[in-house]
């Protein structure tokens, strides 16, 4: 599909006022997407497992206005709370969107938007919230046309959330989800997400992730900021390269249940991605002592017990502990033993795989 297939034609009908809701989930990258390109097009593909109990819920109110507005008309809210900080962004995205969604002048918005983990643990709310509200938008689209497929509405939806958070686009629906043309995965694309459509064994249908938080501050570098560090990075090219092979690779782990293939992959982006921001210009450390503690007991205690619990991280200090269901009993006791002794205030959130976003009545 290209850009122009969604720009929508005509609508066919016409709604006055209503509310929708949707609860989308956040998701934790295997192939990490780091760079990019103009127009929130990303540097080198990515994948990612969708969660389950980390998500957002939003509802969207909407009004039509006797006459267009000249500008966006929007109100939002988190947790009940007017936020006029959040306006900006949702601002730039609805500028973004606009294209595609015609309608967003003919309205007045009300925003309500909740997050299932905590305001500022350092987990990332943006692909859950971005989601959340592309979802709705595409809501309100479906009203407005209503023989719209539902592959064309999540498709879209994926799209639009993109424009918002480029990893959003891989939390509307599947567990497993590809965003980013890769030459070994058909159905691939820059624009949008994919659910995974190849073989997955079972082991990783309902894999573990629990979330330490570690550092709960503000993040010492947005991923804006992150993602332009890859321009004239001396690695960028040998990175964006890892980032195609590594997915090929994972075709055959995930399909023979390669546990030990997995781990070894998982945790390589982890530290690759950290790498990257060790080695741009400006550089960064994002990770802390905690962050390397945690590491290091994770390897001793999958030598140890020879069970197959591993990590990733995102773009900051938080690691997310990743296993088996049939190892979950076991691994939570180390974590709660050995592991949240090194979050802040000994805060973790057990999650795991989730099925994608659902639309709430
Ligand atoms: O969606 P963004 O622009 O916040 O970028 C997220 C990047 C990482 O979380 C570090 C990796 C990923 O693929 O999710």
């Amino acid at each position: 599909m290209t850009v122009k297939e969604f720009i929508p034609s005509p609508y066919t009908k016409s709604v006055a006022s209503g509310n929708t809701r949707y609860k989308s989930p956040s998701n934790i990258a295997l192939v990490k997407y780091w760079g990019k390109k103009e127009n929130q097009i990303p540097a080198n593909p990515s994948i990612s497992f969708t969660l389950n109990e980390c998500a957002t819920v939003t509802t969207l109110s909407y009004r039509k206005a006797d006459r267009p507005n000249d500008a966006f008309s929007f109100e939002i809210s988190l947790d009940g709370k007017k936020e006029e900080g959040f306006k900006p962004k949702i601002k730039t995205f609805f500028e973004r969107v606009y294209p595609y969604l015609p309608f967003l002048k003919e309205y007045h918005f009300e925003i309500e938007t909740s997050n299932s983990f905590p305001h500022s643990s350092g987990i990332a709310s943006s692909a859950s919230g971005m989601s959340a509200l592309a979802l709705c938008l595409m809501e309100i689209e479906r009203n407005l046309d209503p023989a719209m497929s539902a592959e064309f509405f999540n498709r879209k939806a994926s799209f639009l959330a993109r424009l918002g958070s480029g990893s959003a686009a891989r939390s509307i629906k599947g567990s497993l989800v590809q965003w980013g043309e890769h030459a070994g995965t058909e159905g691939s694309s820059d624009l949008y997400g994919i659910e995974y459509p190849y073989k997955v064994h079972s082991v990783f249908n309902d894999y573990c992730d629990t979330i330490l938080l570690v550092d709960k501050g503000q993040k010492q570098v947005s991923s804006t900021v992150g993602h332009d560090l890859m321009h004239d990075h001396p690695f960028s090219k040998q990175r964006f390269d890892q980032a195609h092979a590594n997915l090929s690779k994972l075709r055959s782990i995930f399909e023979g249940g390669d546990l030990d293939g997995f781990i070894g992959l998982v945790e390589s982006e982890a530290l690759t991605l950290h790498a990257m921001m060790m080695t741009s210009r400006p550089y960064f450390i994002l990770m802390k002592p905690n962050t390397l503690e945690i590491i290091n007991r994770i390897w001793a205690y999958r030598e140890a017990t020879k069970t197959h619990v591993c990590f990733t991280l995102d773009a900051g200090a938080n690691v997310h502990v990743l296993y088996p269901k049939n190892e979950k009993a076991v691994v939570e006791g180390f974590i709660a033993d050995e592991l949240a002794g090194y979050c802040q205030n000994g805060q973790f959130i057990h999650d795991h795989v989730g099925r994608g976003a659902q639309k709430i009545n």
